[in-house]
Parts: C-alpha cells; structure tokens; sequence
C-alpha cells in the first residue's frame, strides 16, 4: 500500500465509524443483489453480523498503519471463514459490495480519490485473509 492510501485511508476512519452500521448494511443488500448465491453463506449468521463486519472495516481503518493490532482478530475471523467454505474468489463479490456502499452513504464525500485507496485497501486485507485462510485450509487437509 502507498503512504497516500494509508493517509488517506486513516483519514476516513472517523466517518467510516459514524456510517460504519449503514456502509455495511447496504454492503448486504448489494451483494445479495449480485450474488444472491452468497446468501447460502450466512444463513446461520447472527442478526448483529453487520455490526461485526463494521467493527473490523473501522478497526481496520484506524489501524491502517499498524496492522500487526488487528492479528488476533484476522486469525479468528478466518477460522470462522474457513468453517464456512469461503474461498478467495468470494472477495471480490464482498469487495465490489463494500466500494459501491461507501460511494452509496458517503455521496459526494465519496472522491474518486478516496475511493480509489478503499480499493487498494481492501484487496490488501482480503489478501492477508486469503493467505490466512489458505493456511489454515492446508493444515486440514
Ligand atoms: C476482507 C473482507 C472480510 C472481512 C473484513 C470480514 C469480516 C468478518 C467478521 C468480522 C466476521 C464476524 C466474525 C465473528 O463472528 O466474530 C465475519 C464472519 C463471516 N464472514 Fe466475513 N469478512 C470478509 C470477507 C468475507 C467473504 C469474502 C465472505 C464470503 C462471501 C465472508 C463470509 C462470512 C460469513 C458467512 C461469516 C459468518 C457469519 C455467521 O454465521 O455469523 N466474509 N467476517
């Protein structure tokens, strides 16, 4: 990642938190929308799920800089993962899903520029899960 993406991305921490729950309910509806094959992945999911996912893409902004402080929670997210058979191709479904919510609750705040690090961003962390999950998938098999 550039230092730009990590100022930037550092920088939409705040706002990430204060739409955190409405970027990732809609993040849902749009990849049920596109991918309504996904829903079977989640249908034993808690009703607070999205709260969770907001937590981590917070947590995850504010650590932008520090990655090492999300560890424990890549490791656990992953195992769940695993046990639920995601698979690397589904990132870009959940990619896609949170770029357009950021652009639908952010509007106008949402620059080509600050989406542009979002993007970046995301495939970073989705690649540390996808190297995480592939571990984990290994040493099971
Ligand atoms: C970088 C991207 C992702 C992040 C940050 C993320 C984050 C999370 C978090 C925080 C949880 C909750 C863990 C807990 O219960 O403590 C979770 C669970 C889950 N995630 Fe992800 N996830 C990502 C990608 C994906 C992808 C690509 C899929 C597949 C389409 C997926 C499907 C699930 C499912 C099915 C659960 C469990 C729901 C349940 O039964 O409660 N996630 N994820």
């Amino acid at each position: 990642m550039t230092e730009s993406t990590i100022a930037i991305i550092k920088s939409t921490a705040p706002v990430i938190k204060e739409h955190g729950e409405a970027i990732t309910t809609a993040m849902y509806a749009n990849l049920f929308r596109v991918h309504p094959e996904a829903k079977a992945f989640f249908k034993d999911a808690s009703e607070d799920q999205y709260k969770k996912l907001a937590a981590m893409v917070y947590a995850y902004a504010a650590n932008i800089d520090n990655l090492g402080a999300l560890g424990k929670g890549v490791e656990k997210v992953a195992n769940i993962h695993v046990n639920i058979g995601v698979l690397p191709e589904h990132y870009p479904w959940v990619g896609v899903a949170l770029l357009e919510a950021i652009t639908q609750v952010l509007g106008e705040a949402a620059t080509p520029e600050i989406m542009d690090a979002w993007k970046e961003a995301f495939f970073f962390l989705a690649d540390v899960f996808i190297a995480k999950e592939k571990e984990i998938y290994a040493a099971k098999a």
